[in-house]
């Protein structure tokens, strides 16, 4: 892409080691070929990764064979990587049917721009007995379900109405993770709307990932992602951690974090099946 930068190496290099760590807390791992697949022994689904180390290229039947043994296992088809360390992937993943989606992978550039909640929101870390551990799960769903940056409908009684059948599986999966200090969660909070918005940071050592960062459609475009992103910067920062990464879903959610100090770094893989356009009757 012209005018960036060459990815470092040694940040690429970083970024591998903490990838094949993360998921390692809550999966098991099988080796297939070139990819470390990794199995979910908890309630958050996995995908497979290149290898660490890996140093040859990724074919088609080598995509093929992952996916086969994903199917048979009853996981999703899924894979994920870094495209400027596994170039081969992207072409191999293409041909293979799934549709692969490239996106901004950025790194916190010192120092960090904080961001204060907008007035009458506040945020907060969670503790792992924290009863809005429910509704910060429920959030999430709804913000992941209005993808993209735009404001909608979906509010707090929607979230309310949701908190009814919402099942507590996940919670206690959540609660564990935050108590063995695998998984930081940070939410937003109206005085009188509840949680408006979710977020976290999984800390790895001198690294950690900003992940899973959600704010109601309604309560959208008023600061509030950028306040909470910028209260787990200073989470991962105060712990010690030097690298703070992520990776934004589409080029207009990287502005939301290049508020924050984000700066586009490489590019993050991910490839699935082409989901099913559903049949018209005209
Ligand atoms: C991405 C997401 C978390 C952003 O949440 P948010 O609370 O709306 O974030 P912010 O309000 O900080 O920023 C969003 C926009 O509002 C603008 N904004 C911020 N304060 C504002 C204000 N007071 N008035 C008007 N606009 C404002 C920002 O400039 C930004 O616009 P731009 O980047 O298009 O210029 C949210 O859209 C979401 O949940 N999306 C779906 C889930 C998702 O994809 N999450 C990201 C995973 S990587």
């Amino acid at each position: 892409m012209p005018g960036r930068t060459p990815p470092d190496p040694a940040m690429l290099d970083r970024l591998e080691r903490y990838y094949d760590l993360v998921p390692r807390v809550a999966a098991r791992t099988e080796e297939v070929g070139p990819f470390t697949l990794f199995v979910s022994t908890g309630a958050w689904p996995f995908y497979a990764r290149p290898r660490l180390g890996l140093d040859r290229s990724v074919t088609l039947s080598d995509v093929l064979d992952v996916l086969v043994r994903q199917r048979e296992l009853g996981v999703p088809q899924a894979l994920e990587w870094v495209a400027e360390t596994t170039p081969s992937l992207a072409a191999a993943a293409r041909a293979a049917g799934l549709q692969v989606d490239l996106l901004p992978l950025m790194v916190l550039v010192m120092p960090p721009i904080t961001i204060p909640p907008p007035p009458g929101v506040a945020v907060r870390l969670l503790r792992a007995d924290d009863p809005s551990i429910a509704a910060a799960q429920v959030v999430s769903r709804l913000g992941f379900d209005a993808p993209g940056t735009a404001p909608g409908p979906a509010g707090g009684l929607d979230r309310d109405a949701e908190l009814q059948t919402h099942d507590a599986a996940t919670d206690a999966f959540v609660r564990g993770l935050i108590d063995s200090g695998h998984l930081v969660t940070a939410v937003a909070e109206g005085a009188q709307e509840g949680v408006l918005a979710v977020g976290n940071h999984a800390p790895r050592a001198d690294v950690s990932e900003v992940l899973g960062v959600a704010t109601l459609p309604a309560a959208r475009r008023h600061g509030i992602g950028a306040a909470l992103t910028s209260l787990l910067v200073d989470d991962a920062l105060g712990r010690g951690v030097d690298t703070v990464f992520l990776s934004a879903g589409s080029e207009e959610i990287a502005r939301v974090y290049e508020r924050v100090g984000f700066h586009r770094a490489a590019t993050a893989g991910i490839a699935h099946p082409v989901p099913a356009t559903p049949a018209t009757s005209d």
